[in-house]
């Protein structure tokens, strides 16, 4: 049985919260793509974990896999397993040795093409955690693998072939000067002892026979994809994208198992009951036309905890987006959804959802395929009765029906708009703190 968790939106839709309650029936959670771009917030007991590359299993003791998807930077996964450890946790995660390193001169030209694409107004808005140039170099065919990070006559080879490169970029394109990020000595140094650490340690597999070994033992596997559909570098709104595939689909190239084991599981998009988005792109929702949208957007930011995980950038706010959502949905083939942060919404004084788009005079239910035609959509506003604050801690225990009825109304609409069943309602941050409809390892 496999779970695939997929971010419906533009990421933090708190799939670090669904990966937790639903791991505890998962014997090993499987990231797919991303890296420590991501940052996945988990609440067990009051007590707060927040993980960029660890999977979140990690806090249920589960096995964790970063899949061959994924750009791993060695220095953090080390640095949060013993932050991990510190906290009493003794963390299990194994790396695809197909894996790519996010290496030193990555993180500085993500930084540097960032600012050079300012003076043109093309900025993405990165987590400057070297994602996009990772990717690039695995496209490019002079990435640096988890495996090679095991035999230092490899690392070597490939570092000499490519530092010089990066080298020449930071110094002949950018006109600045390169660092220790392209000391071809020093970077086989400590990539050496790093992959001395995964031998020892024996973090390293092949993650497609790893998988398809534990699945025949008769294991659950858990896919928790990070950011979210509308990053995504095929189906989001590109050029404002991360540089890999959360959508379901990468949960196949990124680990090596079978599209049809995929597609033979659930997969469960996540939703959060309004919008954020850090980075740049368009957002037809957004609420920031006027003054009362802008004071409604801080209050749910503040409301919700909206400021990034990573980078801590504040978050920007607005209505649900019903295009958006029907898009994820198609495109990930969503089996059922749970929809998150029900409980900032309550109290306010008006709840809108985009329900269609209006483009160049025509309404229209789904998203267009180019940005530009995106940024030019108005939402074609629905308004929804509100519902008030109440103990959501006793409504998560009670269950679905001690929801508000208007919050029921507003569940109901997306469930039958996307045409999916609503698993589970998050109504705070906690574990606790979810109202229960459906577990999917139990279908
Ligand atoms: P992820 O990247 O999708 O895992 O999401 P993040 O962890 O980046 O952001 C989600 C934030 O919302 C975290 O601070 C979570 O603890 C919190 N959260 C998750 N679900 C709920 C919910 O239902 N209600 C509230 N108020 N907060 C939630
Ligand atoms: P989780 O898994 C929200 C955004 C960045 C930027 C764009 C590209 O926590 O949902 P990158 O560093 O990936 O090259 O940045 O993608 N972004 C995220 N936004 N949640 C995330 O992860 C994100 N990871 C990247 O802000 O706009
Ligand atoms: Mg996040």
């Amino acid at each position: 049985m496999t779970v695939t968790i997929v971010g419906s939106q533009l990421g933090d839709e708190g799939k670090g919260a669904l990966v937790d309650l639903w791991g505890g029936d998962a014997d090993i959670v499987v990231r797919y793509q991303g890296g420590d771009n991501a940052g996945h917030t988990v609440v067990e007991d009051g007590e707060e974990y927040k993980l960029s590359l660890v999977p979140s299993g990690a806090v249920r003791d589960k096995v964790g896999v970063l899949g061959n998807g994924c750009v791993i930077n060695p220095r953090t996964l080390f640095s949060e397993i013993d932050d991990l450890r510190e906290r009493g946790l003794d963390p299990d995660v194994r790396l695809a040795k197909r894996a790519h390193v996010i290496m030193p001169y990555h993180r500085r030209l993500d930084n540097i093409e960032e600012e050079a694409k300012a003076d043109s107004d093309l900025t993405v808005g990165t987590t400057g955690r070297g994602i996009g140039p990772t990717y690039e170099d695995k496209a490019g065919r002079r990435g640096i693998r988890v495996g090679d990070l095991l035999d230092p006559d490899v690392l070597r080879q490939r570092l000499e072939y490519v530092v010089p490169q990066k080298k020449a970029l930071i110094e002949d394109v950018y006109g600045l000067e390169a660092g220790e990020e392209c000391d071809v000595e020093a970077l086989v140094e400590e990539y050496t002892e790093i992959g001395r650490r995964l031998r020892e340690d024996d973090m390293a597999v092949n993650c497609g026979d790893f998988l398809a070994e534990r699945r025949e033992a008769g294991d659950n596997v858990m896919f928790e994809g990070a950011q979210g559909t509308l990053i995504d570098i095929d189906h989001g709104s590109y050029p404002y994208v991360t540089s890999s595939n959360p959508t379901a689909g990468g949960a196949a190239t990124g680990t090596g198992v079978g599209p049809t084991v995929v597609g033979q599981g659930e997969v469960v998009g996540i939703v959060k009951s309004y919008l954020s988005r850090v980075g740049e792109g368009p957002m037809p929702t957004e609420l920031k036309d006027d003054e009362r949208e802008e004071e409604l957007a801080d209050f749910i930011r503040e409301k919700g905890g909206e400021f990034g995980t990573v980078t801590g950038r504040p978050r920007r706010i607005g209505w649900l987006d019903m295009p958006m959502l029907r898009h994820a949905a198609r495109v990930s083939g969503f089996t059922g959804i749970a929809v998150n942060h029900l409980d900032v919404l309550a109290g306010l004084d008006e709840v809108k959802v985009g329900h269609a788009y209006e483009l160049e005079g025509e309404e229209r239910l789904t998203m267009p395929a180019t940005t530009e035609r995106w940024g030019e959509c108005e939402p074609v506003v629905k308004e929804f009765d509100t519902w008030p604050e109440v103990d959501w801690a006793a409504v998560a225990e009670e269950g679905y029906d001690a929801i508000p009825d208007a919050a029921q109304d507003y569940l109901e609409y997306l469930s039958d708009e996307l045409d999916v069943p609503i698993y589970a309602v998050g109504v705070g941050p906690g574990r606790e703190q979810t109202v229960h409809i459906e577990n999917p390892f139990d279908n």
